[in-house]
């Protein structure tokens, strides 16, 4: 065939750099801030194959298909994980997806017309950006500061005339900057959306990882209006592998998820979502996070301590409170892009953070991500990527 005539919505999608980045990753030379991925010494796996001993002759109907909203043990154990953040559900208000990404991309289908105006934070998650391209929405790129996403801006434009379909954000260690949302401004959010009638897509699939300061509830436990649909996840506190994820909302709202679930998978793989819940129902995940969020505090301390001093002062950094990044500010007229090419030549990988940008209208950042190295190749990246810079520098010069 000549001319594959593809649709619109796949014009501009690129390959994701991400995945580029994780190749050179896999060379045992390279020392990786690239992926988002959580660490695999942690991950339950002995605890979560113990639900397979329980698979006997008379289990024929786990192999059948099943329920879109999803395995009802699985929801159960949901809804009391949940409470301890302060949100209050009923099996009606949870639908099972596979993997958070998923829960974006469900979205689209009850959301998303073409041409509707969405917000997002600048920056925000590169994954959500591309799962709602695929509707043809107009991106609003709202600026953050470090209490979060700027909502006096969203204000203003409404005043101006913009009309939102939804704000997405990732208030908790937000992918790529690490930053948390203050308690005041998602009660400025909350506020905005009610008085608007505004849909918010809360993405919070590192809420559990919070290894200092106080934790603030999600929107979701905030809100009593019904405006707020919470994605959430178990990639980054179990594992990833059995793309296990949920969204909570309003009833109506999540018939509507339901649909559009029937139309993509029909429903999450269901001896994933068993071995969840199995492992949510007879082991401690309290125990386990306390692990996992001890080991993410010390990579981050590590990683902030190597960066103090390493890097020149006028790098700037954000330093966060539990997640897996840390996001890097460079200045005004270095790019990412350029700083990828200087760190390969040392045999580290980073992500540029325009790629974070919807509209790429910054290009002067760089997202690390201290998950799954060890101190000491915490500590030799840095330097590596510090000896990126003076690279770079020389070569302006
Ligand atoms: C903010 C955010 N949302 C959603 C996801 C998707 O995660 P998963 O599909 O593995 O649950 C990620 C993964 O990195 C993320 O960072």
């Amino acid at each position: 065939m000549k001319n594959i005539k593809f649709a619109r919505r796949m014009q501009d999608a690129e390959p994701s750099i991400i995945r580029e980045m994780l190749k050179l990753s896999l060379d045992p030379n390279y020392i990786s801030f690239a992926g988002g991925d959580p660490d695999p010494a942690f991950f339950p796996i002995a605890e979560i194959l113990s639900f397979n001993k329980k698979i006997d002759d008379d289990c024929n109907i786990l192999f059948q298909y099943s329920i879109s909203e999803g395995n009802e043990l699985l929801r159960k154990q949901i809804i009391k994980y949940i409470k301890e953040w302060g949100i209050i559900a009923d099996l009606d208000n949870i639908i099972i997806t596979s993997g958070g990404q998923q829960g974006l991309d469900l979205t689209g289908k009850p959301f998303i017309e073409e041409g509707d105006l969405i917000a997002v934070e600048g920056p925000t998650y590169m994954g959500a950006i591309n799962a709602f391209k695929q509707y043809m929405p107009k991106f609003d790129t709202i600026e953050m500061d470090d209490e979060g996403i700027r909502v006096e801006k969203i204000k203003k434009r409404i005043e101006k005339g913009y009309r939102y379909k939804f704000i997405y954000v990732i208030p908790d260690f937000q992918n790529p900057t690490g930053k948390t949302m203050s308690y005041n401004r998602r009660k400025e959010l909350l506020e905005l959306a009610r008085e608007n009638d505004i849909i918010i897509i809360e993405d919070n699939p590192y809420y559990s990882l919070r290894f200092e300061g106080d934790s603030i509830p999600p929107l979701k436990a905030m809100d009593d209006s019904g405006n707020v649909v919470i994605i959430g996840s178990f990639s980054k506190v179990i594992c990833p592998a059995n793309r296990v994820g949920w969204i909570c909302a309003d009833r109506r709202i999540i018939e509507k998820y339901v649909i559009a679930k029937q139309a993509a998978d029909i429903h999450t793989n269901e001896l994933a979502q068993l071995q969840t819940a199995h492992y949510l129902e007879n082991y401690s995940l309290k125990e386990h996070l306390d692990t996992i969020r001890t080991a993410y505090k010390e990579k981050k301390d590590a990683m902030i301590s190597s960066i103090r001093k390493y890097f020149p002062s006028y790098i700037k950094y954000t330093n966060p409170q539990g997640g897996l990044f840390v996001w890097l500010t460079l200045p005004e007229d270095w790019t990412g892009e350029d700083i990828m090419n200087e760190c390969i030549k040392e045999k580290v990988t980073i992500i540029p953070g325009s790629r974070f940008f919807a509209d790429e209208s910054k290009r002067n950042n760089i997202r690390l991500s201290y998950a799954t190295m060890d101190i000491d190749s915490i500590e030799e990246g840095i330097k590596r990527i510090a000896k990126a810079f003076k690279e770079f520098e020389r070569g302006k010069s």
